[in-house]
């Protein structure tokens, strides 16, 4: 193909910052909706040769079949794709793309938001300040503890669980981490492999979870891992919700086996287990890990990128399948 073959059409679902429809708008043809309509994805999409969508639209095995023949690419704004069914699109050749390593430098602030929240107890501190409800300073007052000195445990050392090692040293943590296989030394960087959950649990003081969502992982901190944990442990989540057991979860939290949650993800989302509002040890966000500006617009960039090395017939370093 030249680059006087005609753009690329495309239906974009979702809701994008301006910045990043103009950003599709200057490569392609583009149709915006903010979501699917009640008709399907192929109501609307009629001859477009490519479809972007998002974490929360969901793609499963009858749909990508149904998907018209002239579709040659799905792009997820979105760097985990457990909301398309992958061996679907594979059957029917339909490249997918998503949005990896650009937003691992956004989620990874956000782990340390979640354990700084979590350890000096944001939540109370919030709502007493914004309750209007401050006494003023004493020397008892919400008293938290340090990250300083403290063990982080990481499971998942992908790109996320790596980002937040970095920035977990600068705060002079002691990282270790548990994945299904030791990293190379220069990815290590110091952190201390487990081969085992149960090892790596005992000296955690701060477990961060930074691992995919997937059969394996789901519910992976269940009630026995809880228990596995060093007593008084803070439990944080940048990844999915679905890696928490949330009843084993809240019951640790409610009698302190867990001292506090930091939690930017949810089982269900956006249907957060009640239980958790009225834990003042919880510090929640509504899965912000990737929202800024930035990483919108390296979002964006990289599926424009990845859709034209597609349409010039290229290997696209973002195709997941
Ligand atoms: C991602 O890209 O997977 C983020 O969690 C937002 O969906």
């Amino acid at each position: 193909m030249s680059d006087r073959d005609p753009r690329w059409s495309l239906l974009a679902i979702g809701r994008f910052p301006d910045e990043v429809k103009t950003d599709f708008g200057e490569a392609f043809d583009c149709a915006f909706l903010d979501e699917v309509p009640p008709g399907g994805v192929n109501a609307s999409l009629g001859a477009r040769e490519a479809l972007i969508m998002s974490f929360g639209t969901e793609l499963r095995e009858c749909a990508i079949q149904a998907l018209p023949a002239t579709l040659k690419a799905i792009a997820t704004y979105s760097v985990g794709y457990e909301h398309i069914d992958i061996s679907a699109a594979k059957a029917r050749g339909l490249p997918v793309l998503n949005t990896p390593d650009v937003l691992t430098d956004a989620v990874a602030e956000v782990g340390m938001l979640l354990m700084l929240g979590a350890a000096r107890r944001a939540t109370e501190s919030i709502e007493l300040i914004r309750g209007r409800n401050w006494p003023g300073w004493n020397a008892t007052q919400l008293i938290g503890i340090e990250l300083l000195g403290k063990n982080l445990g990481i499971l998942g050392m992908g790109r996320i669980g790596r980002g937040v090692a970095g920035r977990a040293r600068a705060f002079g943590m002691n990282v270790h981490y548990h994945n299904r296989s030791r990293l190379a030394p220069e990815l290590e960087d110091g952190a201390t492999y487990h081969v085992d959950f149960a090892g790596m649990a005992a000296l955690t003081d701060v477990l961060m979870l930074a691992a995919q969502s997937n059969a394996t992982t789901r519910h992976y901190l269940d009630a026995a891992r809880i228990a596995q944990l060093k007593p008084g442990a803070i439990v944080c989540n940048v990844a999915r919700g679905d890696l928490i057991d949330d009843g084993a979860l809240i019951a640790a939290l409610r009698d302190g086996r867990v001292r506090a949650a930091g939690l930017d993800v949810f089982e269900n989302e956006p249907k957060v287990d009640p239980r958790y509002f009225d834990l003042p040890n919880v510090f929640m966000l509504p899965h912000i890990g990737s929202s800024t500006i930035e990483t919108r617009r390296r979002m964006a960039r990289a599926l424009v990128d990845g859709l034209l090395v597609l349409k010039a017939g290229g290997k696209a370093s973002n195709r997941v399948v």
